[in-house]
């Protein structure tokens, strides 16, 4: 519980986003508070990755159950070794590769990592973001840092310090305002703990990309089974849903559309109503991934009864954007 003396009670009192610099995080951090952070991908709500007491709070804030496994952020490719074992010689190919960048490598753990934060696995996830804001705030720390995305459990991930603020502001110890994030979705998970690198989640850093570094990739089919044990956690069916139902894909001819519904277009896709946002105009992916959550939160409205969103091409990083805005989407039209 916060003094009631300090200007986080203040913050919380007065129902103020705690805005704080990468200084004042990174002394948080130290104290074992949990701050939010910006990240190439979404932003992060990080903690001491070796404090169970943080870690702890970082579930507690996201309403979050802890047998979903938290990704341990770096700043440097030589820190992998501080809290992982084993490293495989294609970790370090990848690292090269694509670090800093949005890639998160899953390798066996150090005994230093707490089960809290791999949710009793014998693995750790690793990622060394490039947004220059997060590197600061791993270095003024001293510390790897532990960060889900910055959002309440299965709800959608936030890409600018307003949609954290929204969600999190009398949660949290601290806001760090990195700007709008410039990838958009999560970053790619590789895991190295198996015969061959699998990819268990789609994102910037595509399986093609990963294959031609490493010769050769596997893709793990999702699951999805609300319930199911760790497979591949994190990864249930509602994950980062809105509030208002939303639906993905080509509509049915068929269907019976509510009055208010708002259609996300992507490209010059014909819809069977107007748009109210385009992804991309000119069908660009990269473009259309930077923008979907941002656009998720704004038409997650009570005035509205149904977001459509447009179909978007299953290819390089629309393999990402289809594997989230197919988690997010209700199965069939009312
Ligand atoms: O881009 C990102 O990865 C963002 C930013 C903040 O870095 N973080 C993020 O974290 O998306 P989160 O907690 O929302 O997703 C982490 C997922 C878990 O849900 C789980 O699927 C996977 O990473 N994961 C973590 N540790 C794992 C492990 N040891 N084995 C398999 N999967 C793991
Ligand atoms: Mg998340």
């Amino acid at each position: 519980m916060a003094d009631r003396s300090s200007f986080f009670y203040f913050c919380t009192i007065m129902k103020f986003p705690p805005w704080t610099s990468v200084e004042e995080a990174a002394r948080l951090l130290r104290q074992g508070e949990v701050v939010a952070i910006p990240t190439e991908t979404v932003y992060g709500l990080a903690g001491n990755a070796f404090e169970p007491k943080a870690l702890a709070k970082i579930f507690a804030a996201k309403e979050r159950p802890t047998f979903d496994p938290l990704i341990v952020h770096i700043s440097d490719i030589s820190q992998m070794a501080d809290i992982a074992k084993d490293i495989p010689e294609e970790a370090y190919q990848l690292a090269e590769a694509f670090w800093p960048g949005p890639l998160t490598m899953i390798l066996p753990k150090k005994d230093c990592i707490p089960d809290l934060c791999t949710s009793g696995l014998p693995s750790v996830a690793v990622r060394f973001p490039s947004h220059p804001v997060a590197q600061a705030i791993i270095n003024a720390s001293g510390l790897p840092l532990a960060a889900p995305s910055a959002n309440l459990f299965k709800h959608v991930s936030p890409t600018t310090a307003e949609h954290v603020a929204a969600q999190l502001s009398d949660r949290i110890a601290g806001i760090v305002d990195g700007g709008p994030c410039q990838v958009g979705v999560e970053s790619s998970i590789v895991s190295l703990t198996g015969d061959v690198p699998t990819v268990l989640r789609p994102g910037a850093i595509t399986p093609e990309m990963v294959k031609k570094v490493l010769g050769r990739v596997a893709i793990k089919e999702s699951t999805s089974k609300p319930g199911e044990a760790m497979q591949a956690p994190g990864q249930c069916d509602t994950h980062y849903r809105p509030q208002v139902p939303l639906y993905f894909g080509e509509v049915p001819a068929n269907a019976v559309l509510p009055e208010n519904t708002v259609r996300i277009a992507f490209g010059n896709y014909q819809g069977v109503i107007p748009a109210a946002v385009n992804l991309s105009v000119t069908g660009d992916m990269m473009e259309a991934t930077a923008k979907l959550y941002a656009y998720m939160h704004d038409l997650d409205d009570p005035k509205y009864d149904l977001i459509l969103v447009d179909p978007i091409p299953n290819q390089g990083i629309g393999m990402a954007l289809n594997d989230r805005l197919k988690r997010a989407s209700i199965k069939t039209l009312p």
